[in-house]
């Protein structure tokens, strides 16, 4: 009996590893779901790869000040079985009355149509905490070098985060809880390579400049932090498969018809990001490491140099395998219910 147990013991440590990741990527997205569909297909990757196993989403936050921003959120994560997923929001005022990409206001083109005729338990952010608070907690109960922060919007919540001072979930400060809980900080902004006067939208957009600067300069200087800029996601086109191939009860699919219609995929810098702050960087960039100057209208410049901990991605090989990486992961919950 001893021995039977000691054999299917070994037999389930060779199974996990070679079936199952061995231990899923903790992570916490940060998205500014709204004037763009990327940030769906980011937040529909992850509660896929949530769902595999790859992934332990310990929280999302929204960091626009969009009121059913977050209500968004929980309709695909509700779609994905994971409506328990803890969510939080900003609340301050941001962005009030800007012109978003894609021709849509702040609003945008699909939130208000998933908030009202999707399902979800959270509509709006009076139902959610504060995402300074959200991050606090999730941090303070994490285990040391642990959590993957995935920033694919402003930095509207962490720069309250870097800000923050002890409550009721920490004696630490937001630094001292970062420097401890983080492991590895991916960044969905900045220019790279190409570089202009014109700041990166998430960077710069409507004087967020001042937070990001802030960020990123007070970001302890041994926690890792990858940035995928403007130009490199632009090489990648996704979603277009999903619109064609999914049902009309998609949330996911939805929102890529209501921004671009049917048939259209987008840029991919969220969903790009998301991948890479769970697989690694190695399968798809190269990266180039140094340090990231930002100035306070969100403009920013990178400087090439070895030893730090930060580094920028340029894509190696065909960007079209990363396209099918993420659109792969956004088939897959049909065909996973195809299957049932
Ligand atoms: C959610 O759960 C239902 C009921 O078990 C299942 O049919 C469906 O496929 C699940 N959704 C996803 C995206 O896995
Ligand atoms: C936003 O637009 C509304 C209506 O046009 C206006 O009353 C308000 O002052 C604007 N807010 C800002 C911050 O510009
Ligand atoms: C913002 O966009 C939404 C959705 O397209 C639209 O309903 C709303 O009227 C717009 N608001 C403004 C102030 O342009
Ligand atoms: C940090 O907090 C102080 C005090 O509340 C505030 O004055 C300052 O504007 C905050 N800085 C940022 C970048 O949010
Ligand atoms: C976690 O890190 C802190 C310092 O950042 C250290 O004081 C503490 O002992 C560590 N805890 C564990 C369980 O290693
Ligand atoms: C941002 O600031 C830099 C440095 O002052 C300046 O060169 C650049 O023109 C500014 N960009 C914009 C759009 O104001
Ligand atoms: C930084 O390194 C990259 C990659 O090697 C290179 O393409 C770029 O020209 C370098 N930038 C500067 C300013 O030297």
């Amino acid at each position: 009996m001893a021995l039977h147990q000691h054999w299917s013991w070994l037999l389930m440590v060779g199974l996990a590893s070679s079936v199952c990741w061995a231990e899923p990527v903790k992570v916490i997205l940060d998205t500014d779901m709204s004037t763009d569909c990327d940030d769906v297909a980011a937040t529909c990757i992850l509660n896929q790869m949530h769902a595999d196993g790859e992934v332990e989403i310990l929280a999302i936050v929204h960091n626009t000040g969009l009121y059913q921003g977050i209500g968004a959120v929980s309709v695909l994560n509700t779609f994905y079985n994971h409506s328990k997923i803890p969510l939080g929001a900003y609340k301050g005022t941001f962005d009030a009355n800007a012109t978003g990409q894609g021709g849509a206001n702040k609003t945008g083109a699909y939130v208000a149509d998933l908030v009202e005729h999707f399902p979800s338990p959270i509509k709006n952010y009076d139902q959610v905490p504060a995402a300074l608070s959200v991050y606090r907690q999730q941090l303070a109960a994490a285990a040391n070098n642990s959590v993957t922060i995935v920033s694919i919007g402003f930095m509207t919540n962490l720069a309250d985060l870097i800000n923050s001072t002890a409550d009721e979930h920490s004696p630490l400060s937001g630094i001292e809880l970062v420097s401890a809980k983080v492991k590895h900080f991916a960044v969905m902004g900045g220019n790279y390579l190409h570089y202009s006067t014109h700041p990166e939208w998430n960077f710069g957009h409507n004087n967020i400049g001042v937070k990001t600067k802030f960020v990123i300069e007070h970001w302890p200087s041994h926690i890792p932090i990858t940035y995928l800029g403007s130009f490199v996601g632009q090489e990648v086109v996704t979603g277009a498969a999903m619109t064609n191939q999914l049902p009309t009860t998609n949330p996911c699919r939805q929102a890529y018809v209501d921004f671009n219609g049917p048939s259209n995929g987008r840029f991919s810098w969220d969903p790009m990001t998301t991948l890479l702050a769970v697989r690694g960087i190695d399968q798809f960039y190269d990266s180039v490491r140094g340090w990231n100057e930002v100035l306070t209208n969100g403009t920013n410049v990178f400087h090439n140099q070895t030893g730090t901990n930060q580094a920028y991605v340029a894509i190696k090989g065909d960007p079209q395998q990363i396209a099918n990486a993420i659109d792969n992961l956004l088939l897959k919950s049909e065909a996973q219910n195809a299957q049932a």
